[in-house]
């Protein structure tokens, strides 16, 4: 089966762990690089958590490591992931350094070595893939598309009025570039990666499958405990962006006009979904909304089987 090239480019981060765990363990996809960003927390910590988390599943994969400073305003990083940036789980030293190249070259290093187009699959804030997108014009035409969490239509958790994604938000300017980039995107939001949710008492179920099940368990009891009380589970939002390139029957989508608002004052770093074709502009994302639930979390657990298997083996 012809596997699906991609590029992660990642803040580690409970749910970028998640699906880093769902990604290199799929047969369906080829991951040629990790390249991290500062959001959940500076790059220097979520570089180190992509490295412990690369031994932790006994994966190597060249990683290196971008940038923390969005564009034109100031850093900002999440507290929800606790001060490591991956608070809970045990991590193991790391079983490989990160290449001493910039996230952007190494972006730019797989992209023109590549001899089909890539997936680029961002997981946290856009400031290296814009930076990348502005350095190697020439590169789009290798860029199949761009599967990423980030962005809402309906709600939010960050900015002055609540109402933008932290991913889109933190560098609304970065996020503005990739999404008039031309290059085809497909948006998990929050419309779709809430919903996307491990229900509490699943998680010791994950512990049933070995090492990198304990993992996932550990990551799921420090990152759920946030949403108890008013959720229904522990959204995994990142690894919405790596389901749908494995499994995209399980989703549902709508190509529409997406907008990040550069200028509100309560309202700067949303993303305006326009479903209706209201605003009369041509669509320039496929906005996630809808999942089937069950089947994701069914390809986690099959997921942390896979790497059980293979210790088995060893
Ligand atoms: O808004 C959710 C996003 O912000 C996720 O990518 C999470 O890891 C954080 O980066
Ligand atoms: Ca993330």
């Amino acid at each position: 089966m012809k596997k699906i090239p991609i590029i992660i480019d990642c803040d580690p981060g409970h749910d970028d762990a998640i699906a880093l765990v769902l990604a290199l363990s799929d047969e369906k996809l080829d991951v040629k690089a990790i390249t991290v960003v500062g959001g959940n927390q500076p790059v220097e910590k979520t570089g180190q958590n992509t490295l412990r988390i690369l031994a932790i599943l006994g994966k190597q994969v060249p990683v290196a490591f971008g940038t923390s400073t969005p564009l034109l305003v100031k850093p900002y990083h999440a507290q929800v992931h606790g001060e490591s940036g991956l608070d809970g789980p045990k991590m193991p030293e790391p079983i490989q350094k990160q290449l001493d190249i910039s996230a952007v070259e190494l972006l730019a290093k797989t992209v023109e070595e590549s001899n089909e187009p890539i997936t680029l699959v961002p997981t946290g804030t856009l400031m290296n893939i814009a930076i990348f997108l502005l350095s190697y014009p020439h590169l789009k035409s290798k860029i199949k598309q761009i599967s990423m969490m980030g962005g809402s239509a309906v709600s939010g958790c960050s900015g002055p009025g609540d109402v933008a994604e932290f991913n889109v938000w933190v560098d609304y300017h970065a996020s503005h570039i990739v999404f008039h980039s031309g290059i085809p995107i497909i948006m998990h939001g929050y419309d779709v990666t809430n919903k996307a949710v491990i229900p509490y008492e699943h998680n010791e179920k994950f512990r049933e499958h070995g090492k990198v099940g304990i993992f996932v368990a550990d990551l799921l009891d420090f990152f759920g405990k946030p949403f108890r009380g008013h959720w229904p589970g522990t959204p995994i939002h990142d690894a919405c962006a790596i389901a749908w390139l494995i499994a995209p029957e399980i989703f549902e989508t709508k190509k529409v006009h997406v907008a990040i608002d550069l200028d509100g004052e309560w309202t700067y770093g949303a993303t305006v979904v326009d479903f209706t074709g209201e605003s009369g502009q041509s669509p320039n994302a496929e906005v996630v909304f809808d999942i089937d639930r069950d089947r994701f979390e069914e390809m986690l657990h099959s997921a942390c089987k896979t790497y059980e298997e293979k210790e088995r083996q060893l």
